[in-house]
């Protein structure tokens, strides 16, 4: 998280960004601008499945972290499903080539339309967070006249040690159920026929650096499915969740994939099942930047201000978890450092990307980057300020290609029409 004291970030940019020129990729494209290295989420995806090569394990990247359809394609073809949580993320990844059976359709509020469209294209697994999701499922699925498969999203009530808003698997939190509550479904399993209830499921939270939760919810999940099997249910799949952390400023320790496996397999050990994990960020985060030239420099009363032309509307994560990003200027490293607020044009003062940040001197239209950009940044992107969309580009090698164009002011405001044709309910 944000720290006061002024410091210097000491961050570079990933080596695999150094392959393109980013300058004149800006001047050609525009900024802010998204940028996405196909080799970097190659190599994690690669990394990850090797990690996991001695179990019956099947990824389900978080279409949330990053759902640009290149991007999925790109992991769909390294043999990556997908963990879903709407029918516009359920379109997305079927639209990128991944198979409906490799989708996990989670989420804490299933619409009918959702549930209804999951079945009808076959989806895997529905991760199921309540009683009442159980019940419309049983109902969809009976009108249908076919089978849901479901896992039970087990909330273990494990503190993840990660920020407040992203931390899920605590008691109070929203999502899954308890073991007990669990128990009592699988008991009266019989009251569902529709639904084939034969899998656990839970994430704890996401950003996590540490692995002891994850080992202590495991270790409950593994009590939970012995008793489970003991009691006469077979059990065909074990999803663990994403939620692995990566390294977004120095000093940051993250597990790394063979140590989650390790975890993984020490606690699965013996389960004949299906196992999948639903990674998000740790497969895309440090595979994206997001390019932003400096619009001024601005001198404060009380501190000094770099005023970029990205904001909170592009990249929310600082605004909203007071979240770190390493930022580095493009081109030589010289000139002085100088301490400043980096933010956007934004009416806010929560437009505000870092405080205190020691960099080297800026001047009006240098390129700067924001790195670990991959995640969670552009799909949490907003219009706010009525600022369009910016674009999104891959880049492999000297090439790249423009994955989404940048979003004109004619279609942000596509759809809003002037009050003229007063109806009825
Ligand atoms: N599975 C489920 C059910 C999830 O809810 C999530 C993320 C994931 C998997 C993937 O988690 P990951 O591997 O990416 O940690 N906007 C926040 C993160 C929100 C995560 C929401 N759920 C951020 O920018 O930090």
């Amino acid at each position: 998280m944000e720290q006061e004291t002024p410091r210097t970030t000491g961050a570079v940019l990933p080596a695999t960004f150094g392959q393109v020129d980013l300058s004149a990729l800006a001047a050609r494209e525009g900024t802010p601008l998204y940028v996405y290295a196909a080799p970097a989420l190659r190599e994690r995806v690669r990394t990850l499945r090797n990690a996991l090569a001695g179990l019956d394990a099947g990824i389900r990247y978080a279409v949330k972290a990053n759902g640009n359809g290149a991007v999925l394609r790109l992991l769909a073809e390294e043999g990556a499903g997908a963990d879903i949580v709407s029918g516009g993320e359920l379109q997305r990844a079927l639209r990128a080539g991944m198979a409906a059976a490799d989708i996990v359709f989670s989420g804490v509020g299933k619409s009918d339309a959702e549930i209804a469209l999951a079945l009808e294209v076959g989806i895997g697994r529905f991760n199921i967070e309540s009683r009442a999701e159980l019940d419309a499922i049983q109902r969809i699925a009976a009108a249908r006249g076919g089978q849901a498969v479901a896992a039970v999203r087990i909330n273990p009530d494990v503190d993840a040690q990660t920020h407040a808003k992203i931390s899920t698997g605590k008691a109070e939190n929203k999502f899954g159920v308890s073991i007990a509550e669990a128990r009592s479904w699988f008991d009266a399993k019989a009251q569902w026929p529709n639904v084939r209830l034969d899998g656990l499921h839970m994430h704890i939270g996401s950003q996590l650096l540490s692995l002891e939760p994850v080992r202590e919810a495991l270790a409950r999940m593994a009590a939970f499915w012995k008793e489970l099997e003991a009691a006469g249910h077979a059990i065909a799949s074990i999803d663990v969740g994403g939620g692995l952390g990566v390294r977004y400023r120095e000093g940051e320790q993250a597990p790394d994939a063979r140590e989650y496996a390790a975890a993984i397999a020490q606690a699965l050990a013996g389960f004949g099942g299906r196992i999948l994990v639903e990674p998000g960020r740790w497969l895309v985060a440090e595979a994206g930047i997001l390019l932003t030239r400096v619009l001024l420099e601005k001198r404060g009363e009380a501190r000094d201000f770099l005023v970029l032309d990205a904001a909170m509307n592009d990249l929310l994560r600082p605004s909203l978890y007071d979240a770190w990003h390493d930022i580095v200027r493009i081109g030589d490293a010289g000139g002085d450092a100088v301490t400043y607020d980096v933010v956007g044009p934004v009416c806010e003062t929560g437009d505000t990307f870092a405080t205190g940040r020691t960099l080297p001197r800026c001047e009006a239209g240098e390129l700067m980057a924001i790195l670990g950009a991959g995640a969670y940044a552009a799909s949490m992107g907003s219009t706010y300020n009525s600022r369009p969309l910016p674009a999104e580009v891959l880049v492999d090698g000297e090439h790249y290609a423009v994955v989404r164009r940048r979003q004109s002011l004619e279609e942000l405001l596509a759809g809003e029409q002037p009050a003229n044709d007063w109806r009825r309910p």
